[in-house]
């Protein structure tokens, strides 16, 4: 199918569709906004420093050139708009394909184009990295590209756990922060107390998590703002917590009074602050008291083997082709196999084929060359079920709690990990030898 709406890319007016797929926005998913836990007093609370920040930044250094050439080898435009590089094939674009088949604009019949539209769930909508390094600090990008953590709790995806070294990692951040005015040390002037006052009244919480922070009462809506750009700011808000990491000190106050000033491109509106009082919301957001974050959860329980027989059909249309889709296809003439199939996102070729029975017998590339079974025991792996197939499955739940297993790569890449009914599902057809 990925070729057939290859072939008809050149037919559409693909930057149109793009264009006007800002629209359709999934609101339906939308959950209500979420009200940070009142923590009550007992507990500890964390007040970052932020007193040198600008020297971190000074101090970052990279090679923005180098980190230029890494984007492009990287492949960040297959997710990403804005990273300077053209946009891949169409057949490539992982985000810019979604986006049309949202949009419901191909010209394919209807029913299909719906029963596409609703299969489609996740990277339709990515930040643009054409200005984040106008607001981000470079220290943070670079960590977060070795290691990254959810950012936006009102959306699924993540930016996948990439494999980058350190100093490429720092190469990119400099690319993305070049030409941004020099960090500077602000004076954190604001009152915390007023700001929270004024950030209630504005609804800054409707859309935005602010973990860790006692309850505010959250205003029922935010004034002068349409209900579907209200949909969209909840989806893409980051969460404010991380925002004293994340986020330029010395540009908070001009961001809280008007996002478009700073980056002509934000999503979130004005709402309308003088600036003495986004100076009392920024020192709101930098300086609130948090309570520590919940201890990280535990690794997940994996449940027994399943008695009955479970077929290979069972498990590609319960996990297979439901989850790993477009990253583990079979090479052929269908277009890009995918990054975990033929290499990709800086990648090499793993040779993980899951889209047909044939293609999960052939194993994976285990190094030179060497091809090794998904399904046999690996001693490394004992601990997280013993299987290349399981243990990545196991993985993926610890990196999103924050402790990335060195030995093997969490899966689903990007997404949530699975649930340990589907996991059991995937356990039980290995431990059964994988038969079709
Ligand atoms: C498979 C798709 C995918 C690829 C490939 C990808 N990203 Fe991302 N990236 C995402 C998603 C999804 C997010 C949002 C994550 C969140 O909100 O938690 C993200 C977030 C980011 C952010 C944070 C921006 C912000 O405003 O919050 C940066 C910076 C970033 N990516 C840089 C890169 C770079 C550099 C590359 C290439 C080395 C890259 N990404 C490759 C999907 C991708
Ligand atoms: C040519 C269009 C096209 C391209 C390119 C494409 N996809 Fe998809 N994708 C679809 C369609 C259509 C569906 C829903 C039907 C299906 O599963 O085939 C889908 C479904 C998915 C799903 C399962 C449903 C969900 O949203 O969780 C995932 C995961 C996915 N794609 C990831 C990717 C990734 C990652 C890339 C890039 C490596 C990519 N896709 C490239 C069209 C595309
Ligand atoms: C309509 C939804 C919405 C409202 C209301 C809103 N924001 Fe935002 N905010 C966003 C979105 C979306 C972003 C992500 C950047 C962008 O605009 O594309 C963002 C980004 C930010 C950032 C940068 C965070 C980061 O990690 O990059 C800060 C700080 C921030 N908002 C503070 C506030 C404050 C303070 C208020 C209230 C005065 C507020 N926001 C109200 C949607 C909203
Ligand atoms: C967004 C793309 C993407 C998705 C979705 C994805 N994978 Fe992968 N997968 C990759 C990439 C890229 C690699 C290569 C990673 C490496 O070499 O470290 C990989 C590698 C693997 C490996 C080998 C891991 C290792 O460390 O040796 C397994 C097993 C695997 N994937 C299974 C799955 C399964 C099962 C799913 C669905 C539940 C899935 N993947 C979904 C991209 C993806």
């Amino acid at each position: 199918m990925l070729s057939r709406l290859a072939q008809l890319a050149a037919a559409v007016a693909l930057a149109a569709a793009v264009g006007c797929s800002q629209g359709s926005v999934r609101r339906e998913e939308l959950t209500a906004p979420a009200t940070p836990a009142d923590t009550g007093a007992a507990v500890a609370v964390v007040h970052d420093d932020l007193a040198g920040w600008a020297d971190v930044e000074q101090g970052v250094g990279g090679d923005a050139a180098h980190g230029k050439s890494l984007v492009a080898r990287y492949e960040c435009n297959r997710c990403h708009a804005g990273t300077g590089q053209p946009a891949p094939s169409f057949d490539r674009q992982c985000v810019g394909c979604h986006k049309v088949i949202k949009a419901e604009t191909l010209p394919f019949p209807k029913d299909k184009l719906e029963a596409w539209s609703v299969a489609t769930r996740h990277f339709i909508t990515t930040p643009s990295l054409a200005t984040t390094g106008r607001t981000l600090r470079a220290s943070w990008i670079a960590s977060f590209l070795e290691e990254p953590v959810k950012i936006r709790p009102h959306q699924e995806e993540w930016m996948p756990r990439l494999a980058i070294s350190k100093s490429d990692a720092r190469d990119i951040a400099a690319f993305l922060t070049a030409g941004t005015e020099a960090p500077h040390e602000a004076a954190s002037a604001g009152d915390v107390a007023r700001g929270k006052a004024i950030a209630t009244r504005k609804g800054c919480l409707v859309c935005h998590a602010f973990t860790g922070a006692s309850t505010a009462s959250v205003a029922p809506e935010v004034p002068g703002v349409t209900p579907e750009k209200l949909a969209r700011g909840i989806e893409q808000a980051p969460d404010l917590r991380l925002a004293r990491q994340r986020v330029r000190p010395d540009v908070m106050v001009k961001w809280i009074e008007d996002p478009t000033a700073v980056r002509a491109d934000a999503e979130m509106p004005a709402l309308g602050l003088t600036e003495e009082e986004a100076r009392d919301v920024a020192a709101y957001v930098l300086r609130e008291p948090l309570s520590p974050l919940p201890l990280a959860e535990p690794p997940i329980t994996r449940l027994p083997v399943l008695e009955r027989r479970v077929s290979y059909e069972e498990v590609a249309a319960r996990v297979f082709r439901k989850s790993c889709t477009h990253c583990h296809a079979d090479p052929g003439p269908n277009g890009d196999p995918g990054p975990g199939s033929t290499g990709g996102f800086g990648f090499a070729a793993r040779g993980v084929q899951l889209l047909s029975f044939r293609g999960t017998q052939l194993g994976y590339f285990a190094g030179g060359g060497a091809r090794k079974s998904l399904s046999s025991r690996e001693p490394a792996l004992e601990r997280w079920g013993g299987s290349r197939l399981v243990a990545a499955l196991v993985a993926r739940h610890e990196e999103t709690s924050g402790r990335p297993v060195s030995e093997v790569r969490g899966m689903p890449m990007g997404l949530p990990g699975l649930s340990a009914e589907e996991i059991q599902l995937v356990e039980t057809w290995v431990s059964q030898g994988a038969k079709e």
